[in-house]
């Protein structure tokens, strides 16, 4: 039974602090995404979590046993923390055939020769490499590569995986099944996964919980869904791919509907989405391209109340649907609809349009461009897994 869980973890490069008092956990059974862009501290974490680096305060635990706390003195060297990790860029032995390269984590552990064979032929069976066992890896495409390190992470059943990017030297549709078979080897090996990447699709689909991290804080912990539908903030909703982000004052507030006025005087726009706050207090509403409703002032029967005069500045093809940018309540407004949805009304650039938005097809969120401090940690200890949970 192998929980991973960090407390008040700091680690600095020089002058540099990339974590300061980061604390997660991640619970036995989960597959916990480290979600975030370049330079968040992602690899930091996962090389302090496996002991390729040393944190200058603060504890890891992997299951019962404490691995690192310099306060304590004390470092598990990564031999002994039972973790198995698959690198970005597979980090084989070139000099080893596909055989030799799985086999190794077995040898270094002193298992023998019968159960080394045994051991490296189901693993390599596993993930459909069994045929390959005697190629020199320099021999094998990048997918195949993969998994390899897949294969050498996972032979010796360690109580950890950990996942640093592994598919984005990947192209789009091996990326995919493989995001299956990495997910599939995870429930199998009954054991807890960390799983680092900037992709927010490869964590929406692939996790138990996600963790949003910016510059080494955690921005929010929660279910995939959860972090798809209700950002909490900002930087979350824009890393998360909602493509409106209006500031706007809360005027109203009842019965759990909020209504706001965006900064433009456009609105009100009333939404139960996302948090609550009273009138007067500055927020965001967050919106997805394909949740509003576009449509021409022209047309009879429409232009509904509440709808947000506008100008169309770009038309664009986007597969089955349609993106107009629009230029209304001050601000560009994305809006994806379908191209027959528009019919009879004249969508083109530079035509006049009204935007709207449906109830709930907005989420309030906190404006943190102020560097709002995040109240994440106590969320993380409290929280449960969440496995099959959508
Ligand atoms: N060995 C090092 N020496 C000095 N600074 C480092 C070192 N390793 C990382 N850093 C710095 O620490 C910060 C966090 O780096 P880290 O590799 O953890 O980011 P990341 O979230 O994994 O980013 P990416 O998505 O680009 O891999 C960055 O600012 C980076 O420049
Ligand atoms: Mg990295």
């Amino acid at each position: 039974m192998s929980a991973v869980e960090l407390a008040g973890l700091r680690k600095s490069y020089a002058d540099v602090t990339v974590l300061d008092d980061f604390s997660l956990r991640a619970n036995q059974g989960e597959l916990v995404t480290l979600l975030g862009p370049s330079g968040c501290g992602k690899t930091t974490t996962l090389r302090c979590i496996a002991g390729l680096e040393r944190a200058e305060r603060g504890e890891i635990r992997i299951g019962e046993r404490l691995v690192a706390c310099p306060e304590r003195r004390v470092f598990l060297p990564p031999n002994r923390r039972d973790i198995g990790m698959v690198f970005q860029s597979y980090a084989l032995w070139p000099h080893m055939t596909v055989f030799g390269n799985v086999a190794y984590p077995l040898r270094v552990r002193r298992r023998d020769r019968r159960e080394r064979q045994r051991a490296v032929m189901e693993i390599l069976a596993m993930v459909g490499m069994d045929s390959y066992a005697h190629r020199p890896v320099t021999e094998l495409s990048g997918g195949q590569q993969q998994r390899v390190a897949l294969a050498r992470a996972m032979v010796a059943r360690p109580a950890v995986l950990l996942f640093d990017e592994p598919l984005s030297n990947l192209d789009a549709k091996l990326r995919r099944s493989m995001r299956r078979e990495i997910r599939d080897a995870h429930d199998r090996s009954g054991g807890t996964s960390i799983y680092v990447t900037h992709d927010q699709e490869e964590a929406i689909t692939l996790s138990d919980r996600v963790v949003v991290i910016r510059g080494g804080k955690i921005q929010q912990v929660g279910t995939p869904k959860e972090i798809y539908t209700k950002p909490a903030t900002r930087f979350v909703a824009d890393f998360i791919g909602f493509e409106n982000l209006l500031t706007a004052t809360v005027s109203e507030a009842r019965d759990g509907s909020t209504a706001v006025k965006l900064t433009s005087g456009a609105g009100p726009v009333w939404t139960s989405k996302g948090i609550t706050r009273a009138p007067g207090t500055e927020v965001v509403l967050a919106a997805r391209a394909d949740e509003l409703e576009i449509g021409s002032p022209g047309s009879p029967g429409e232009a509904p109340a509440a709808a947000i005069p506008g100008v169309i500045r770009s038309r664009t093809y986007a597969g089955g649907r349609v993106e107009y940018l629009v230029e209304a309540a001050g601000a560009q407004v994305v809006v994806r609809a379908p191209e027959a949805g528009a019919a009879g009304s004249t969508l083109e650039a530079g035509s006049d349009a009204w935007v709207r938005f449906p109830v709930d097809a907005a989420v309030l969120v906190d404006d943190d461009n102020a560097e709002r401090a995040p109240q994440a940690a106590e969320q993380t200890v409290e929280s449960v897994p969440l496995r099959g949970a959508t």
